[in-house]
Order: C-alpha cells, then structure tokens, then sequence
C-alpha cells in the first residue's frame, strides 16, 4: 500500500498553483542593472543615464560599448574590427552560399569561442574582442557567398568603418559611416529583451562570454525579436508613391495588416531610437531616395492609427528608420538582422559582466500542471 496524503490536504502542485504567474514573464522583474533605462511612458532611453540623443550626437559605438562595460564616458576610445582565426575562416568557407546571415553568425561565434580561452568570469578584454571579431565575420560571410575574397581588417578604422570596408573593399565616405555608427548607438542595449536575458542566463551557470552571444543570437534570430526594418523596407515599396500613401495605409489596416515600424511593447510615446535615427539619416549624404517617402508615410500612419485607435498610443518605433539608415548605407536587406547583433553585441557582453559579477544562477521555478502522481499501467 501506499502512502497518499488525505484528500483535503495541500498537495506539492496545488501549493505552487498559487503562486502567481505570468506568460511570457511580462510584468516580472527578473534582475536589477545599471546599464540602460527605458522609460516607455515617457519616450526615453539612457545608457547608464546618459541620453540616447545625446549619446548618437556626441559618442560612437566603440565609447558607447565601452560606456556599458566600464561605465566611463570616454568618447575617443577606439576599437578596429579583428581578424578572423583560420579554423573560423574555414568554417565560414564551409558554409552553403544560401545559410541565412544570423546563421553564419552564429555559428563564427561559435567557432570563434572554441578557438579562445574564455575563462570565468568574463572581463572586459574578453567582451572587447568579441565586439571586435564579429563585424568582421559577417563581412567575411557576406563576401564569400558572392565568391569574393575577404578583406583583412584595417586598424586605422573605427569598428564600424571597418565593418563596412570589409563589406565592400573599399572604405566608405565618413557620412556613411557616422549613420551606420548612429544606428549600432540606437541598437547597442535595451535592458532584459528575450536575447539580453539569455545571454544573462548562460553567463549565470558560469559559462563563457562567447556561448552567451552564441544563445543571444539563436534568440534574437525568430521573428517577434529579430526586427522588422526589412519588412518596412518591403511595405516602403508596396507604397511606392506619397500619394498613395493614404491609401496603401488604409487598405493595409482594413485587411487586418500590422504597419512595420509602428508601436511597441514598452513605448507609448514616440521611440526616441526613432527620433535619433531619423536625424542621421536626413543628414546622410547620399539621402536614400525613399526616405522623403519615409517622412510621408509616417506622418499618414501616425495620423489613420490615433485615428482606429484613439485609446491605445501606436507611434514610430526604431524600426521604421532603421530601414532607410540600412539602405541608405547600402546593406542588402536579409544582412539587416545580423548587423542588428552586431549592434547588441555592447549589451549582450555587458550584461554578462553585470551578471557575472554579482551572480546568482537563474533558474525560476515552473507551475507543474501535469497528472497527478500515479501508478504506470500493470
Ligand atoms: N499596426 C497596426 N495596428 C497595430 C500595430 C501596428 N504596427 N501595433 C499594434 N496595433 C494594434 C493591434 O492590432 C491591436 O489592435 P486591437 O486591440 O484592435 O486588436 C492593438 O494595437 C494592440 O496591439 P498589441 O499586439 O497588444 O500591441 P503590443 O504593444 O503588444 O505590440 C508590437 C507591440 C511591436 C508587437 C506591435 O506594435 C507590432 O506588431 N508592430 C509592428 C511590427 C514592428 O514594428 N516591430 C518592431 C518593434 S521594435
């Protein structure tokens, strides 16, 4: 016989069907940083208190990583992109031409970690050549499935430069530069995203730097997560014209269409990644020609979504000018997730210092909802 408890009495599973639960943790707070502070009923976001807008304006990306790791403001602080290791060039030549770009990332992170020695806890030098690695990776890549040679890096440039001079072979005209350097600012953190978590997650079992931008990048590689500046980029050439902006809005909304670019789980007000993006690209030198078409079909989704939503805040979202940033540089459009990564790489590996050094193993716990305890069949 066994011993079962009476009827009436709490069991394991009806005891932790009290505690509360939500999906998807929305609502949870699931860690403490320093790093950034998105307020998105006011439309703001610092990186350790430092606006975003000011940080586009005066900072680069290189500062703005150093920033996060450090928490010191040195705007001249550099950092060229690296050189790839042998076994990593050899994996990436292995590659089938069509792999998706977040795929050969992931998978030269991957092989990048297993060519270092990344001891725990992370440290900054770690973090550093691993922001310093990538861009040249993804470069490689993007060459190698056109047939091209990859470029060795030049360190007399800035990781962004580097990045796209890699890219092309050639160096790129300083304005070019700058609003690819302004998009990675915007890109770099944004407190506990789904990938920001995991790489928290994986460093917290005290495993090493690169497996956790390895587990951040799977995650931020689907769909909800990943952004949709290519996808404004497609609806951007639905439109075609400004005159039928109105329209193509109207149409697109009554067919139960979501408009890329627009609203946001955390911001009700207008994204200020947006508003900074918005400026570099007016300033870009070649000015991608659609982006005047941008400024317009913003103004008319802004003004048809208050006006089938009175209640709920739907505004521009850093997405929406993302995509004439990218274009205006001259990526093609399936790159536009990866060079995202890229960008987050400054969070990513800063969060990993932030959690390593005040660790505590994460591990939540889980309302079992399955059968009761039972006897397997006879
Ligand atoms: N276009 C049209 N309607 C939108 C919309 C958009 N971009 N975003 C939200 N809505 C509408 C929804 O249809 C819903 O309407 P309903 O109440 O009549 O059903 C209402 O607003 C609330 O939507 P919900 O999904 O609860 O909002 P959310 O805050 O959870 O969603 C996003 C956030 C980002 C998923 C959502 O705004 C979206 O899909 N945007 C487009 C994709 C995009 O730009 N993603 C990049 C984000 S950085």
């Amino acid at each position: 016989m066994t011993d079962s408890p009476p009827a009436d009495a709490p069991t394991a599973e009806s005891a932790q069907a009290t505690r509360p639960y939500s999906p998807g943790l929305e609502g949870v707070i699931a860690g403490e940083t320093s790093l950034s502070f998105v307020d998105g009923d006011r439309g703001r976001l610092t990186y350790r208190g430092y606006r975003i807008g000011d940080l586009v304006e005066r900072g680069t990306y290189p500062a703005i990583a150093n920033l996060l790791w450090t928490g010191d403001w040195a705007p001249d602080h550099r950092i060229a992109t690296a050189p790839i290791p042998d076994a990593v060039l050899t994996v990436l030549r292995a590659l089938p031409a069509e792999t998706k770009p977040m795929d050969a990332l992931r998978t030269a992170v991957s092989a990048w970690g297993a060519t270092q020695d990344l001891p725990w806890p992370p440290t900054v030098e770690q973090a550093r050549a691993l922001l310093a690695f990538s861009p040249s990776a993804l470069a490689a890549f993007a060459r190698l499935r056109a047939g091209e040679p990859p470029v060795e890096p030049d360190p007399s440039l800035d990781l962004v430069e580097g990045f796209l001079y890699q890219l092309n072979g050639t160096r790129p005209d300083p304005a070019t530069a700058r609003a690819l350097d302004a998009y990675f600012i915007v890109g770099a953190e944004h407190g506990f995203n789904a990938s920001t978590f995991t790489s928290r997650v994986v460093i917290s079992t005290r495993s090493d730097i690169a497996s956790a931008v390895v587990g951040a990048i799977g995650t931020m590689k689907g769909p909800l997560h990943g952004g949709a500046p290519s996808e404004v980029v497609d609806q951007l050439s639905q439109v075609g014209s400004a005159e039928h902006a109105e329209a193509w809005v109207r149409e697109a909304l009554a067919r139960g269409e979501r408009l890329m670019g627009f609203g946001h789980r955390v911001y009700r007000a207008y994204d200020p990644r947006a508003a900074a993006l918005r400026t570099v690209a007016e300033g870009m030198a070649n000015k991608p020609a659609w982006l005047q078409l941008a400024i317009e079909v913003e103004d008319v989704a802004l003004r048809v979504l208050a006006e089938k939503h009175p209640d709920r805040p739907l505004k521009t979202n850093v997405e929406f000018y993302a995509a004439p940033v990218l274009m205006g540089v001259g990526l093609a459009p399936d790159l536009f997730p990866a060079t995202f990564s890229l960008a987050r790489h400054a969070g990513w590996t800063a969060h990993a210092l932030e959690q390593s050094a005040n660790n505590r193993l994460i591990r939540p716990d889980v309302n079992y909802v399955g059968p009761a305890e039972r006897d397997l069949p006879a």
